[in-house]
């Protein structure tokens, strides 16, 4: 658990989780406590890792710089590791320092976000289907939204509910999430052909070499590119009600499409 929880990682989900809470909170200050939530969070994203590099989904023997977890502690170890990691995220949930209507309600949302129709383990499952077949456009942004964009958006819906966000708020950090998911997954599937194995911590061109759907393989390198620019500019609109509070999100949405690892 420790050896990829530490690894290393840009720890994006928390960062949006945290920046979306200090985005809708009353005082625009960070509620305290939130950086457990945004922990578990990233409890949550790093076993998803564990259990992706497996030999039996996506078969990766690099992952942060590191050798991924199943190499240094044997396959049972990982599938453990990443089980642990996610009952501890749960644990820490269920102790956040938020009124418990909020708790309940952020536990949900996270539940399905990592769930399966529409969320992340969902889209893993079809990940693996389509490996080899040549998907059409309506199930490959299916994948993305759910295996990558689907946690990426409960980390900044459940960053809203910790800071007990109006309604009305939070549904706009559930479009903004929705617009930088997708864009984040296409942006991972260029960099997978654009950057080195050292640049970017895992073993690049790996999707191709496991006939993977992917945006480059489907629209070629700048349509994919110009899709995540498009999205990423209907996530600023998105936050468009918010005023300056939305600046470091915006910021953030414009760094995941700049981004090189
Ligand atoms: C990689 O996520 C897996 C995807 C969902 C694309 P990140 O690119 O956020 O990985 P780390 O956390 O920085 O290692
Ligand atoms: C993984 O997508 C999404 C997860 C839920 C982990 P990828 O398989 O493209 O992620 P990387 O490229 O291995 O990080
Ligand atoms: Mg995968
Ligand atoms: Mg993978
Ligand atoms: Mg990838």
């Amino acid at each position: 658990m420790r050896h990829s929880v530490f690894a290393g990682g840009k720890r994006i989900r928390p960062v949006l989780c945290m920046e979306a809470a200090r985005a809708v909170s009353t005082d625009g200050e960070l509620p305290q406590g939130v950086e457990e939530l945004g922990a578990a969070l990233e409890m949550l994203h790093t076993y998803s890792l564990v259990h992706d590099d497996l030999p039996a989904l996506d078969n990766d023997d690099l992952r942060r710089g590191k050798p991924t977890c199943h190499v240094v502690y044997g396959e049972a170890g990982a599938i453990l590791a990443g089980d642990a990691l996610q009952t501890q995220a749960y644990e820490v949930l269920a102790r956040l320092q938020c009124p418990p209507d909020a708790r309940v309600r952020i536990i949900e949302e996270i539940a399905r976000g990592t769930g399966t129709v529409g969320g992340m383990i969902g889209g893993q499952v079809v990940d693996l289907e389509s490996e080899k077949v040549r998907p059409d456009a309506k199930v490959l942004e299916y994948i993305h939204r759910s295996k990558t964009g689907a946690l990426i958006t409960s980390s900044l819906v459940s960053g809203g509910l910790y800071a007990q966000g109006s309604s009305a708020r939070i549904e706009s950090l559930r479009t903004f999430g929705r617009a930088i998911g997708l864009a984040f997954q296409i942006v991972d599937d260029i960099l997978d052909v654009t950057q080195s194995s050292e640049q970017l911590g895992k073993t690049a061109g790996k999707d191709t070499a496991s006939d993977k759907a992917t945006y480059p393989s489907l629209f070629g390198l700048e349509e994919s590119q110009r899709k995540a620019d498009a999205l990423i500019a209907d996530a600023h609109a998105a936050l468009a009600s918010l005023g300056a509070r939305a600046q470091t999100l915006k910021a953030l949405a414009d760094f995941l499409v700049q981004r090189k690892n």
